[in-house]
């Protein structure tokens, strides 16, 4: 087993040696999903070896900020697993996997209190509760939350008991290639172990992907750094199904200005709180296009509403809304908003207890993923898991906010349970020699390719194109542009260049992430383009109405031959008695 970082040397750019190490359970990504699934993988006896891209619990965990889903019922006691089950399926315009929601609402309150067990600082009632707001589409105070900052006090949580465990972890190592043994089951990764440049080859009896999402390629989003969905790329080309790529979630509200945070979250907790949305003629727009929720209306609802206003020329001259907190002045708004107050006062000059913020739609949440079993968190390849933000089933065409914090515990959890139980009957599996050498060659071609192309300025193209061409409101000629775009990225991609020494070389990692980029943008854009219809966050000009009688269906996206394919295969139907639970 892996026990310490080797120390950094200067290897030779052409040096195709790698080191073998074994694991029961490997773990990509220490997010929340990914240090859940630790947890229950090493309790489960396995042993279990995380890997990360950047530093352990660096992670877009952080940016669900106003709490997690789960029907506690501390404020609202009519709340029951039961609605929340049902306002998930609805919201998520019923192309959600029914029994991945079904165990999602009911076994989410028990993690909560495990997260409480483990140390996790929830706000409180007055009776010493905890706490619960109100968040969009939610019909009940459900979101259980630490002020705006959950999703990092989930992390800390979740760290801590990494760490009391001692679950080794290697963090700055980028996995590039899984592979397969010749019965087809997942059993090895390719890794560069950035620290030093030499690669690494992992071999596991299962693996569980929990790499997060892919906002990066886009322009304007909450995601950070690491979000190039890099996961979903190693999935695909490792056989796995991925499902419904179309389905991005566009946060309502992100900040604006200055440029370098454009994007930034500005959590639905400030609009929970009370916070009003205006446009520039001082309308409160919302009660226009939801007159019942308003601010609390479901996100894709909201983002469309807000993106409508601004191209309608009722924004600011930021390209904007407002969106006004005052009202609860500033001893609340600086115990309950924290992070928002200090993001705006520091970023943008802008006092929030005292002055309205400027916000508008930034990529906030990748809704498809890898296709994953509701039991296990399974994939169509055995011994291959996947959970959070890069795994697909729960949140359909439209995830309700708290819900991916949930999310991460519950299937985190299951994954975990279940790549130990299956490491513990299966023996190891062997990658054919071959595979690996390819992948090899393929990771360093760009240290030779002189005069090749730039990886930070494709990566530029490719955010740009996403966001011109493939936003909220898409139809066949731009998502046809963008595809065209992402061809020619492509084919510049393929002369890609890595300068300098192979330690810390950014230009390197960049590369090999421009590729997945490609990859994945092409997997949303025709998926985007199957859907000829308006689903959630998938919104289509050319085809603006809801096509039940064709679209109760997911999008599958896979490799055939070197060709991606996609398959229409139509919603399961609940049983009866579950179905009579969902209240349209
Ligand atoms: O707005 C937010 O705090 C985000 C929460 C989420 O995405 O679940």
């Amino acid at each position: 087993m892996w026990s310490k970082e080797s120390p950094v040397k200067n290897i030779p750019k052409d040096d195709s040696s790698y080191e073998t190490i074994t694991c029961d359970v490997l773990i990509v990504g220490a997010g929340g999903a990914g240090m859940r699934a630790a947890i229950a993988s090493f309790d489960g006896g396995a042993d279990t070896l995380i890997v990360c891209k950047t530093l352990l619990g660096k992670a877009h965990t952080v940016m669900a900020e106003g709490g997690i889903a789960a029907s506690l019922g501390n404020i609202d006691p009519n709340d029951s697993w039961e609605v929340h089950f049902s306002d998930t399926i609805v919201e998520g315009q019923s192309i959600s996997n029914w029994k991945t929601a079904y165990i999602y609402a009911k076994e989410v309150v028990d993690r909560v209190y495990e997260l409480e067990q483990y140390g996790a600082l929830f706000d409180r009632t007055d009776d010493g509760k905890i706490m619960q707001r109100p968040f969009g589409a939610h019909t009940y105070r459900r979101l259980c939350y630490i002020g705006d900052r959950t999703g990092l006090e989930l992390i800390r949580t979740l760290e801590d008991q990494v760490l009391k465990r001692k679950i080794p972890f290697m963090d700055e190592v980028e996995i590039t290639a899984l592979f397969k043994d010749a019965t087809g089951r997942a059993c090895a990764a390719l890794a560069i172990k950035n620290r030093t440049g030499e690669l690494l080859l992992i071999q596991f009896k299962a693996i569980i992907l929990a790499t997060g999402g892919c906002g990066k390629v886009y322009e304007v989003t909450s995601n950070s750094y690491e979000s190039t969905g890099d996961g979903l790329s190693l999935a695909y080309r490792a056989g796995a199904d991925l499902m419904d790529m179309e389905m991005m979630q566009f946060h309502p509200t992100g900040m604006i200005y200055p440029a370098g945070v454009r994007g930034l979250l500005v959590t639905e907790a400030v609009r929970g709180e009370g916070g009003i949305l205006t446009n520039v003629k001082g309308e409160r727009f919302m009660e226009r296009y939801d007159p019942k929720r308003k601010e609390l209306s479901a996100r894709d609802i909201v983002a469309r509403s807000i993106y409508t206003e601004i191209i309608e020329g009722r924004g600011t001259a930021n390209g904007a809304v407002y969106l006004d907190i005052t009202k609860r002045g500033p001893e609340y708004i600086k115990k309950k908003l924290p992070s928002m107050y200090y993001q705006f006062l520091e970023f943008a000059g802008v006092d929030i207890t005292k002055q309205k913020m400027e916000v508008a739609p930034t990529v906030h949440y990748h809704m498809g993923g890898v296709r994953a079993d509701p039991e296990t968190a399974g994939t169509n390849v055995p011994g291959f898991y996947a959970a959070g933000e890069v795994a697909c089933g729960l949140h359909g065409a439209n995830r309700l906010g708290g819900n991916s914090l949930g999310d991460i515990l519950v299937f985190g959890r299951r994954a975990g349970i279940a790549a130990a139980r299956f490491a513990k009957e299966n023996s190891m599996g062997r990658a054919a020699g071959q595979d690996i050498e390819g992948e090899v060659k393929r990771i360093l071609a760009p240290f030779d390719s002189p005069n090749g192309t730039n990886p930070f300025a494709l990566k530029e193209r490719i955010a740009a194109t996403m966001w011109k061409h493939v936003g909220i409101v898409r139809n066949e000629k731009d998502l046809r542009a963008g595809l065209a775009d992402i061809d020619v990225i492509a084919e510049d991609a393929k002369r890609v260049e890595a300068k300098g020494p192979r330690i810390y070389n950014e230009s390197w990692v960049a590369s090999i992430q421009v590729w997945n980029m490609v990859l994945e943008c092409r997997a949303i854009i025709t998926s985007a383009l199957e859907r000829t219809e308006s689903r959630g966050a998938h919104t289509r000009s050319d085809y603006p109405a809801k096509d039940d009688a064709h679209w109760l269906a997911n999008i599958i996206t896979r490799d055939d031959g070197g060709k991606m394919v996609h398959e229409v295969v139509p919603v399961q139907k609940p049983p009866p008695e579950v179905a009579a639970l969902i209240k349209e």
